[in-house]
């Protein structure tokens, strides 16, 4: 990884004061039709994607984001066939297992949210290990979500919010419960901006509680093909909306 952008757009980024960098979420669609257009396996497509995760982590790096959370298998991925989800699952032991030493050397903090029973041990193994060995870096935050469905978490966390309440007599955090519920060290945090590469314009059930107020980017490349200056480009177009949260323009 190289972890420098040489472009314009970033200039522009730092002729800005920008105070805290942005939480940026991403939704890295489109791998297998990227693979099937070119007659290979669906699995080469997600190879492809991995090589382009290494890029955009390396592109966030030296842009003003403090946060990357990067959707890598949904809760309903399951009902995919198993070799394509094993290929994936194994493609992220390697690839948390060969990246752990340069994030440190480059202070990025890598962890998981989502379920992690499902998993399989060797990739449990390599998301602790990762976790821990990449703790104190604080650069940039790489999450990636793995197992994750929004709408189970946020159950699970009202389950379990109700359940403690009662037994406590006092009043946990809900974000807290919530980011319990999804291995998170972190309390949840806002979606600044969220990409969607492949083409498709929707959610799928990725951080629905975080992306209250996020700014949405479609982008019609497919994720093997997404370039650091498209994450580049999203962002130069987040920063001219007008972000009310509700309220009137300042
Ligand atoms: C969506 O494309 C992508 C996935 C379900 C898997 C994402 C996995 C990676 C990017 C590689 C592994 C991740 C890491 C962190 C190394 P799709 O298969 O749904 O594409 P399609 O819509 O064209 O079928």
């Amino acid at each position: 990884m190289v972890f420098d952008t040489d472009s314009v757009v970033r200039t522009h980024f730092a002729t800005q004061s920008i105070s805290g960098g942005l939480h940026v979420a991403i939704i890295m669609d489109g791998n297998g039709r990227w693979a099937e257009a070119r007659g290979l396996p669906r699995s080469a497509g997600h190879v492809a994607g991995a090589e382009t995760v290494e890029r955009i982590v390396a592109a966030a790096a030296a842009l003003p984001i403090e946060r990357l959370t990067l959707f890598a298998l949904s809760a309903d991925n399951w009902n995919r066939p198993a070799g394509e989800i094993d290929a994936i699952l194994e493609l992220m032991r390697v690839w948390l297992t060969s990246k752990t030493e340069e994030c440190v050397a480059n202070h990025v903090r890598l962890s998981v949210i989502g379920r992690r029973d499902r998993l399989p041990s060797p990739l449990v193994a390599a998301i602790e290990h990762a976790e821990c060995a990449t703790a104190d870096q604080s650069k940039l935050h790489v999450r990636l979500a793995v197992d994750y469905s929004a709408r189970d978490a946020i159950v699970r966390a009202a389950r379990r919010f109700n359940v403690q309440a009662a037994l406590d007599g006092a009043r946990d955090g809900f974000e807290r419960t919530l980011a319990v519920t999804c291995h998170a060290n972190d309390l949840p945090r806002d979606v600044d901006l969220l990409v969607r590469t492949g083409g498709e314009q929707r959610l799928s059930d990725f951080l629905l509680w975080e992306c209250a107020y996020a700014e949405l980017f479609f982008s019609p490349r497919s994720w093997p093909d997404f370039t650091a200056a498209d994450l580049e480009a999203a962002l130069v177009e987040f920063r001219g909306r007008n972000r009310r949260f509700g309220g009137l323009s300042a």
